[in-house]
């Protein structure tokens, strides 16, 4: 579903990505490990359309989305949930979902996929906690509320493809429960993730298939499985 082929990118002259390839196929899970600075938020961007690649291609569907503007990608059908959240503060919760829309309205849309009010409806209801706030504004919500506001806002977009950059970060334990429980419930739902996770544990339980990365390139992958049993990935990055 999502091919990613000799990417490179970086931030001005600095270069951050030395060729990541890797692949997500359509229904599954993949995670992308790595320590801070290694490059896994840079991919992400690179691939959403956030910041241009220097090399290599994106593919999704088949279709080449390489060095597309971020509203393209999003048209093609790839949702980003970016990390630090992002969403409109002075936006009530509600009109915040509905600019995760915004593509499907907007610049006469090839997927316009269904109806957008149904997705709302779907969107709360694996929210409860944003139904109850929905009129609220958004920077009002606690941290935690955020971070499931910026994940519901993505699927606003009925992506064929999710990116969730560290879903987890800075929540209590509680909530980091919450944000796995509802990220194993949109793989039941079939949705195709690339989940970047500080919480590697986590992130090898829910996912089919992982990628390491070290300094702005892949050094291992395997199955979520191998991935656990290795030892250089326990000592590293499980903490064992
Ligand atoms: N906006 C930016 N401008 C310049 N350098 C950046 C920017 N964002 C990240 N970097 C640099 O790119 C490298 C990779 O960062 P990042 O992709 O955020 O890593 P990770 O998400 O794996 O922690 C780091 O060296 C970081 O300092
Ligand atoms: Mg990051």
């Amino acid at each position: 579903m999502l091919e990613i082929e000799g990417l490179e990118a970086g931030y001005g002259p600095v270069r951050v990505l030395h060729g990541i390839s890797l692949k997500v196929p359509k229904g599954r899970v993949v995670t992308l490990i790595g320590a801070n600075g290694a490059g896994k938020s840079t991919t992400l961007r690179a691939v959403s359309g956030m910041i241009q690649p220097t090399a290599g291609q994106v593919r999704l569907a088949g279709k080449n989305i390489t060095g597309l503007p971020a509203h393209r990608v999003a048209q093609a059908g790839l949702a980003h949930s970016p990390e630090g959240r992002r969403i409109f503060p002075n936006q009530s919760v509600r009109d915040n979902l509905i600019l995760g829309a915004y593509t499907r309205l907007t610049f006469g849309h090839s997927r316009p996929r269904g109806d957008i009010s149904g997705d709302f409806e779907r969107a709360l209801d694996l929210f409860p906690r944003l139904r109850e706030r929905q009129y609220q504004l958004a920077g009002t919500l606690s941290g935690g509320e955020q971070q499931m506001l910026a994940m519901a806002r993505a699927l606003m977009l009925n992506p064929d493809v999710l990116l969730l950059d560290e879903p987890s970060l800075g929540l209590a334990p509680v909530l980091v429960e919450e944000v796995f429980h509802i990220i194993r419930r949109l793989k039941s739902e079939g949705i195709t993730m690339l989940l970047v996770e500080q919480f590697a544990h986590a992130a090898l339980a829910v996912a089919d298939y992982g990628f390491v990365m070290e300094n702005g390139r892949i050094v291992l992958e395997g199955s979520a499985t191998e991935l656990q049993r290795d030892e250089q990935v326990k000592s590293a990055y499980l903490g064992h």
